[in-house]
């Protein structure tokens, strides 16, 4: 029997919400596991055939625990069909929404020295009103440099759910 595991590194629940997508995407539901990186950190890998990691940029980097996990686990990770996709939003442009394009992607797979056998990349959210005050006017700032939206009363969404669910079809064909 085939069990696959989902890891996400999110601060605030996109991330998550595009790994239930892609479960969504799954004909055997029942033996997809996810799980937080903190909890990752503490389960043996060893029984899943196919590892997933989803992990979102903040402030121009993924997580130092991400990174930290890769380095622990990476020959686990090289004997499994593994999978990274990364969650910015940088890709909402069209000219940065794949792997070989995202400044990202690129930067993760050259510090990591993870080579996983499929990599994803998509548009996150900027939820203005969910973020403090910093949080919010760097935002806000770094939207009207790249011409995004800077309306701080509003949540905006730029996650092409038809690309996660190609992206998850695909992932989960190749079982
Ligand atoms: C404080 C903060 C910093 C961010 N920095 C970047 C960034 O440097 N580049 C980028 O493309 N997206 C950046 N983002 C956008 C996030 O990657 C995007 O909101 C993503 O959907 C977050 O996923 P999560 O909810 O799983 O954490 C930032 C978001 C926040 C709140």
């Amino acid at each position: 029997m085939s069990f696959s595991l989902i890891i996400y590194s999110s601060t605030d629940g996109h991330t998550k919400t595009i790994c239930e997508r892609i479960i969504d995407s799954s004909n055997d539901k029942d033996k997809v596991k996810i799980l937080p990186l903190r909890e990752a950190t503490k389960t043996d890998l060893s029984v899943f055939n196919k590892i997933i990691i989803g992990a979102s940029i903040r402030y121009g980097r993924h997580s130092n625990e991400l990174y930290k996990f890769i380095k622990l686990n990476k020959s686990t990770l090289d004997q499994k069909k593994s999978v990274f996709f990364s969650v910015n939003v940088v890709a909402r442009k069209p000219e940065k929404n794949n792997p070989d394009t995202n400044p990202y992607i690129k930067k993760f797979l050259k510090i990591s020295k993870w080579t996983p056998k499929k990599i994803g990349v998509f548009a996150g959210k900027v939820d203005y009103p969910k973020y403090g005050f910093f949080d919010k006017y760097i935002i806000k700032l770094i939207m009207f440099i790249t011409k995004g939206p800077t309306d701080t009363s509003q949540s905006f969404e730029f996650t092409d759910w038809a690309k996660v669910d190609d992206f998850a079809r695909e992932l989960w064909l190749n079982s």
